[in-house]
């Protein structure tokens, strides 16, 4: 049996991968709260906090070619007013010759909701260890 609030947040995990694929930022900041944190490759180590950082790479532009992002496995565990998401990121994309390529993300991301709106608040994302 489905379970709704599992769902909800497995779509808007997805929405999120999605708007990232797509150089989105309306939708990306929509689903994120101002005050998110977040340990990255491109952060170098360091926890970063709030958007500016990820605005940056929005404003470069959307990469060029399709782009089709997959959760895979993903776990969700629900705790109070909280939710951990757990999955390796798939992104499937063309390189400069044309051939197809596939990125992987080990990906931890928190979603906690108030007001009845889910926000996501933390993530983690480490290149895959195995
Ligand atoms: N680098 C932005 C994100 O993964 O949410």
């Amino acid at each position: 049996m489905s379970d709704p609030i599992i769902n909800e947040i497995l779509d808007l995990n997805q929405q999120l991968l999605d708007s990232i694929a797509r150089g989105d930022w309306v939708t990306y900041e929509e689903l994120c709260d101002p005050s998110i944190t977040c340990f990255e490759p491109e952060a170098k180590g360091h926890l970063v906090r709030g958007l500016e950082f990820h605005k940056f790479y929005f404003d470069l532009g959307a990469a060029e070619g399709p782009r089709t992002t997959t959760m895979a496995s993903p776990k969700v565990r629900v705790m109070g007013d909280a939710a951990v998401v757990a999955y390796v990121r798939l992104v499937q994309y063309l390189d400069a010759q044309g051939n197809p390529q596939t990125s992987h993300f080990e990906e931890t991301r928190i979603w906690r909701t108030e007001d009845g709106r889910w926000r996501h608040v933390h993530f983690h994302r480490s290149p895959c260890s195995g």
